[in-house]
């Protein structure tokens, strides 16, 4: 590409996409993208998987430590009085359900939700964040009610947190299978480095905006299909291949035509997404308890024909979508269900922000025209 010489900003190579930048230091998960590996504050995902509780991961990502009792306690407590949304926050998903998705709805509650919150000091923020983690999951579930015409179900702050959401949205109890499996999803993908919407979150904390600007930065970057948005449109494709044995024609077909196939692929994993075996076999115990395989089967046949194609790597949200499905999740909700997660990483990185700030401005290389002559808009 031919430059103006004396453009400075032409002097370096831009990194499309910032792939490989390091943009800042972060005590909060690490991902090996090599080997495989992700670990939260320095425990392996596969310790916290299935021996843990989301609420520990809270407390984890939170004070850098795993809790004791005491405080697992206190912050199950504290999560479970957050699940409570103010009445005129109601109104507005009342006002906006069945006109727009759940995600972009999420998105203007969070940026509501901060209309009822007081700006405090950096040390007082830490209550004001874990009331968004409480509060997004009720906003989800009753997002789901009112639009199904449904009366709203209020939060039980005794019950763990997967547990009340579940029971908020089906109104029913559920199983523990089901506790389980949502517990293990929530823990699984609330942090993950500098990813898209964590990096936006953190950009926006950057400029010392509050702390609802930055999670509504991150709320709509997580929206888009190359993100949090996969996990909808993979499901999409396994009900549509539908059958095992179609499985190698529709995989063939989306390559022929250069389509990305949604669940696939990674920036940073060169093998398979540390979280993806543990998804996996959540989603499966999940299909045995409902006695019907055939949509696992479909799942299965997918990764298959995609790794003998071509190595692409399965990422987070394609065993995702199989396991949020068979807990009778809608499809519109498992980007929002992504949100209720990752709500614990971005605040905490958002926290991690603050403490130790420094504005976030990376450059633009210029490549257009310059010297231009102005001419009056009679003359153009
Ligand atoms: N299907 C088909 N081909 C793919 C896929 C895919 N899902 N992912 C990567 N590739 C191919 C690309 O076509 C490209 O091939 P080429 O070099 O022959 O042109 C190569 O692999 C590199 O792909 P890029 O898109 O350049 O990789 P990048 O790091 O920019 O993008 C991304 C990563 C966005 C995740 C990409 O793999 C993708 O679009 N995947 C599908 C969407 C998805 O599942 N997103 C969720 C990611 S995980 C998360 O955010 C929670």
């Amino acid at each position: 590409m031919s430059l103006p010489k004396d453009n400075k900003d032409s002097v370096s190579e831009p990194v499309k996409g910032l792939e490989g930048i390091v943009a800042a230091d972060t005590t909060l998960s690490s991902v090996n993208g090599e080997k495989g590996i992700l670990r939260y504050c320095g425990y392996n995902i596969d310790d916290l998987a299935f021996s843990s509780t989301f609420e520990e991961t809270i407390c984890l990502l939170y004070d850098n430590e795993l809790p004791n009792q005491e405080r697992l306690d206190e912050m199950t407590r504290k999560v479970g009085e957050a699940r409570v949304l103010p009445d005129e926050v109601i109104k507005v998903i009342t006002e906006l359900v069945g006109k727009t998705s759940p995600m972009s709805t999420l998105r203007t509650v969070v940026s509501v939700l901060g209309h009822y919150e007081k700006n405090v000091p950096l040390k007082e923020l830490p209550p004001k964040a874990l009331r968004l983690v409480g509060q997004i999951s009720t906003a989800v579930a009753i997002i789901h009610r009112l639009r199904e015409k449904l009366p709203i179900i209020k939060a039980d702050p005794t019950k763990g947190h997967s547990e009340d959401f579940l029971r908020m949205l089906h109104g029913k109890d559920p199983s523990d299978i089901q506790i389980n499996a949502l517990n293990l999803y929530l823990i699984l993908l609330a942090d993950h480095g500098f990813n898209a919407s964590t990096f936006s979150a953190r950009v926006t904390a950057g400029t010392l905006a509050n702390l609802h600007s930055a999670i509504t930065s991150a709320v709509g970057t997580l929206s888009g299909p190359l993100h949090g948005g996969a996990n909808e449109k993979a499901m999409d494709m396994i009900i549509e291949v539908g059958k095992k044995k179609k499985a190698s024609a529709y995989i063939q077909n989306a390559f022929d035509s250069k389509q990305k196939i949604m669940g696939f692929g990674h920036r940073v994993y060169k093998v398979d997404d540390a979280r993806k075996p543990h998804l996996k076999k959540m989603a499966k115990q999940l299909w045995e308890e409902k006695g019907n395989m055939e949509l696992f089967e479909v799942a299965e046949e997918i990764e298959k024909q995609v790794k003998d194609r071509k190595q692409i790597i399965t990422n987070v949200d394609f065993y995702s979508a199989p396991l949020l499905y068979g807990l009778d999740i809608p499809k519109d909700l498992f980007t929002p269900l992504f949100a209720m997660s990752r709500i614990a990483g971005w605040t905490a990185h958002v926290l991690e922000q603050y403490r130790n700030n420094r504005l976030i401005r990376p450059r633009a290389r210029y490549v257009g025209p310059i010297d231009r002559t102005f001419r009056p808009i009679e003359q153009r």
